[in-house]
This record gives structure tokens, sequence and C-alpha cells, in this order.
């Protein structure tokens, strides 16, 4: 299989461009410099050059805060950009995927598991530009397939759940939220799943994350800890609105999904265990960098 991918310089873009190397997928792999998804031109010309079978977007502005200081580039990027690409997908042929986010839902149900039947209504601009973009995808080819993960942990990734098994390795205090929750997903498995979904070319929104209840950052940051074997490092609980941050987040952003199983795709392995997995290779040599253009 032909497969473009963008945003390839990113955690989930650059597992995802090393998974299909891995396959012997011909892969023709973007970092940010080498395709601004918001340069018209230069996607039409991408893809009109290059023809391939399937496209993968993990390009997105992911700055949760930033975008809601700076909506308009947030739309410009994470909607428009998007939508470019769901075009220059059907002109080429190719079938399009595009990575969403548990953010396209308020959250305010306790206890519970998003799915596809609930009614998306984000609370922050970047959950809005994300959600804009899988309409504007879905409009703009009927070959698109949504795929909406969340709390997602990997080499290289700059959030707190990347970050917690390494600051937990060098015995760095840390501080989690105890009081918002969500289902924890390893990129490698999800870049795994991204290009399933790509070859199977199959029009859908899809939730994708690891199996299990979920849990908080806290749970998340103890079972970093151990995974780490760093089990007694200091970790202060903190609750969500003492960070006064800028962006709303969702307090429970649980995903499970109604369509995988039903077309036989396997449930994503226990959080736990590829967190444990993470660890271990973490603890040997990084790994090998992405190589997009
Ligand atoms: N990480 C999570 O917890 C999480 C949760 C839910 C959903 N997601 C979604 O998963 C996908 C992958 O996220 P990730 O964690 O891999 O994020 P990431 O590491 O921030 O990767 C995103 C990549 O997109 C690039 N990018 C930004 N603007 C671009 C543009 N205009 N044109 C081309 N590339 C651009 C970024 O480059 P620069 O750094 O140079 O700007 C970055 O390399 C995104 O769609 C994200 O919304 C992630």
């Amino acid at each position: 299989m032909k497969v473009l991918i963008t945003g390839a310089g990113g955690m989930v873009g650059g597992l995802l461009a090393e998974h299909c190397r891995a396959l012997g997928d011909e892969v023709e792999a973007f970092g940010h410099s080498g395709l601004d998804i918001t340069d018209e031109r230069a996607v039409r010309e991408v893809f009109a050059r290059l023809k391939p079978d399937a496209a993968v977007n993990c390009a997105a502005w992911t700055d949760v805060d930033g975008c809601e200081l700076d909506p308009q580039r947030a739309f410009l990027v994470n909607s428009q950009g998007v939508e470019t690409l769901a075009t220059g997908s059907r002109l080429a042929g190719a079938c399009f995927v595009t990575v969403s986010t548990d953010y396209v839902f308020d959250g305010r149900r306790e206890n519970y598991f998003y799915t596809q039947r609930d009614d998306p209504h984000p609370l922050s601009a970047y959950g809005a530009s994300k959600l804009e973009g899988e309409r504007r995808a879905q409009a703009a080819s009927a070959r698109t397939s949504v795929v909406r993960t969340g709390w997602v942990f990997g080499p290289g990734g700059r959030n707190f759940l990347a970050t917690a098994l390494e600051r937990a390795r060098r015995g760095e205090r840390l501080r989690a939220i105890s009081d918002s929750y969500g289902t924890p997903t390893y990129a490698a498995d999800l870049a795994a799943r991204l290009r399933e979904l790509a070859a199977l070319d199959l029009p859908g929104v899809f939730h994708v994350v690891n199996s299990g209840e979920g849990t908080s950052y806290e749970g998340f940051a103890r079972a970093a800890a151990a995974a780490a074997g760093a089990g007694g490092v200091e970790i202060e609980s903190v609750l969500t609105d003492s960070l006064r941050r800028p962006a709303p987040r969702p307090r429970n952003s649980r995903l499970r999904c109604l369509l995988s199983e039903a077309i036989g795709l396997k449930p994503l392995r226990d959080w736990r265990e590829a967190l444990g997995e993470f660890a271990a290779r973490a603890d040997g040599a990084p790994r090998a960098e992405a190589r997009p253009s």
C-alpha cells in the first residue's frame, strides 16, 4: 500500500511511519516543514504527484491552551487543513484517515464511556476545531474515517502522560490531576490501528483507545511510576480547577467504540500492559528517529 502520512514529525505520525515501513508499505511521510497542511497549493501538488492509496493525517495543532488563545489558527490547522487533505485524497482516489480527539465531548457524564451515539459538545477551541475538521473532512470525501482517540502516551510526546514515566524514572516529584478521567492510549497501538483502518477503507467514526476502565492522571502517574520501578516517587495530587489553565477540559473523556469489534477488529490490549511495554522499551535504546521529509 502506498501511504501518505502528514504530521510525521509528531508522536503518533512518527510511529505510524515506522510501522508502515516495517510492514513493507511505500511510505511518503511529511513533517510540518515538509508539508504544511494549511498550504492548499502544496497539498494539492503532493497528492497529484504521489497518488497514494491512503492518506493518514496525524498533523494537528495540539496545544490545547494555545488553541484557546488563538482559535483562528486552531481552525485554520485543525479544520481547514484537514478539509484540504480530505479533498486532496478524494481527487487522488485515496481513502482518508484523520485523527481526532476525546475533547469533542464535554465530559459532563461521570463514570461513563463516550461512544459514537453521544453528541459531541466541545468545551474548548481545540475540541471545536477538531470536531469541525471531522465534519469538513466527511463532507469533502466520502472515503473518510475519523479516528477519535485520547490520553495518548508514547516516545517523544510532549504531554503529561508521555513524560510522566521519564520524570518518575528520574525520581522527580510528579503533580497529577486526580479528578479528570480518560482512557489511556499507547501511541504505538494507535498507529497500528490507524494502518489497519487505512487498509480497510471503511468510512465512519471510530473510537480507538486501549482497553480497561480508564483512569485519572494521578492513577496514570502511579502506574507509570510503578512501571518505571520508581514506586517511591512522590506524587502530589491536584484538582483540575486549581491549575487555572486557559482552556476548559472534559472531566471525563473515557471512550469506547461501537464499531471496531463489530467489523472484526480486536480490542487494543489493556493500557497497563501497553504502559509496561513502553516502560521496558524506554529503558533501552531510544526509538529511531522518524524520517519525515
Ligand atoms: N496526544 C494526545 O494525548 C492526543 C489525544 C487526543 C487526540 N490526539 C490527536 O492525535 C493526533 C496526533 O497527535 P500527537 O500526540 O502525535 O501530536 P504532536 O506530537 O503534537 O504531533 C502533531 C504534529 O503536527 C504538526 N503540525 C502542526 N501544525 C501543522 C501544519 N499546519 N501542517 C503540518 N503539520 C503540522 C506538528 O508540528 P510542529 O510541532 O512543528 O507544529 C506536530 O509534529 C492529533 O490529531 C491530535 O489532535 C492526541
